[in-house]
């Protein structure tokens, strides 16, 4: 049996990984390992806690001693790295923690992985990245694998940093790593502070949407479930040492997106077409905020024969439907109830 050592699988996207290896291959065992900070919730995967081949670990990434010890006690052949503080705005306010997760942890990782895997044919260490580690793309161009690293946010720079260590071991030590950097996920369970949640979460209460400066940003957009089947896909045959870009080729300006947001959301809750439009309210912009961000997926394409199945249109109505469905799960979060439960 294959033991996969997941990080970070009770946040977002990691709860959509955990779920679709502990699904698909029950032949293998599952270890989340999460620290549970305010971006963990164990509700993310209730449907999991009884399945024979999933096991969660609490713990933190930065703390070494205890992932060797939990490195030696299992012998993980495998491991998919998504544990991360994730938000931009957070890392403009507090940094340090960014540094500590996103680069002390990942090498605290790859230090225990380096110790326990001597033959390394069936062991593989995946790296989750972001396109922000690629910096800021004008009107036009898209980053490829090759884009030089131009990271602006604290957030970026520490997963930028993190990207460049997972390479060094690869290169210095042998150690058999691969590196996928991802565009914006939507989809269930984001934590409400992402610009989609969040404004869900504020047109559904009549509260203000605050647009950081005009709006103009624009972003790629990519359904989480995408992401999980791209991560599936170059963790069993993408190649030891290289890097995959993962986009959703959908691009959005801000402005526009929350506006097609509103008109899926009156129409929802029954309100009169642009009802919420006044909810809009345009506020300081971000700090360093990165103009557009834009994916060439092409070799994860013509290598490995991946492509977003998921239309937007359709992963839109279907997120908006999930929040609007699953208010307990959010009413869980504002009253600080999900932290009690683990
Ligand atoms: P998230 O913030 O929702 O979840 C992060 C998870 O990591 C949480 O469960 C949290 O408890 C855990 N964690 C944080 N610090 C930890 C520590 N010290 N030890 C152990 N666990 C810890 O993040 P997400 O949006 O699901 O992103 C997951 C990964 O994917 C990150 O590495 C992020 O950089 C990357 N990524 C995210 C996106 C996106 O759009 N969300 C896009 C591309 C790449
Ligand atoms: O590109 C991948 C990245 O996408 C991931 O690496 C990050 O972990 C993830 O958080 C996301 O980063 P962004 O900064 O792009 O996502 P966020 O949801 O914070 O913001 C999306 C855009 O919306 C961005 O241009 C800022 C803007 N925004 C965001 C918020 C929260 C607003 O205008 N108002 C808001 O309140």
């Amino acid at each position: 049996m294959k033991k996969i050592l997941i990080t970070g699988g009770a946040g977002f996207i990691g709860s959509h990984v955990v779920r679709l290896f502990v699904n698909k291959y029950p032949h293998y065992e599952i270890f989340n390992l999460d620290k549970l900070t305010y971006a963990g919730n164990l509700d993310n995967l209730q449907d999991m806690e009884n399945k024979p081949n999933y096991h969660f670990i609490k713990a933190d990434i930065v703390e070494g001693e205890k992932i060797l010890a939990l490195f030696k006690e299992h012998r993980f052949d495998g491991v998919i790295h998504l544990a991360a503080e994730s938000h931009v705005d957070r890392s403009i306010e507090s940094p340090m923690e960014f540094i500590f997760t996103n680069v002390v942890g990942t090498v605290n990782l790859l230090n225990a992985a380096r110790v326990i895997w001597k033959d390394t044919e069936n062991n593989r260490f995946y790296h989750i990245s972001t396109d922000e580690v690629y910096g800021s793309l004008g009107e036009t161009g898209a980053f490829t694998e090759t884009t030089p690293y131009d990271p602006h946010s604290p957030y970026s720079a520490a997963k930028a940093s993190s990207d460049h260590f997972v390479r060094a071991y690869h290169d210095t030590f042998k150690l058999p790593t691969v590196i996928s950097n991802c565009s914006n996920n939507y989809g269930p369970n984001q934590f409400p502070e992402k610009l989609l949640p969040l404004f869900i979460h504020n047109i559904k209460n009549k509260k203000n949407l605050p647009v950081y400066g005009q709006g103009i940003n624009v972003r790629d957009w990519l359904y989480v479930e995408d992401h999980a089947a791209a991560i599936d896909l170059i963790f069993h045959k993408g190649k030891t040492g290289e890097t995959y870009n993962i986009g959703g080729n959908n691009e959005w300006k801000n402005i526009d997106l929350i506006k097609k947001l509103i008109e899926i959301m009156d129409r929802k809750l029954g309100r009169s077409n642009g009802e919420s439009l006044a909810l809009i309210t345009y506020v300081t912009d971000r700090a360093g905020h990165d103009l557009r961000y834009a994916i060439d997926a092409t070799k994860l394409k013509t290598e490995l024969g991946w492509e977003p199945q998921i239309k937007f249109t359709e992963g839109f109505e279907k997120t908006v439907d999930w929040y609007l469905e699953n208010e307990i799960w959010l009413q869980r979060i504002v009253s600080g109830e999900y932290r009690r439960s683990e």
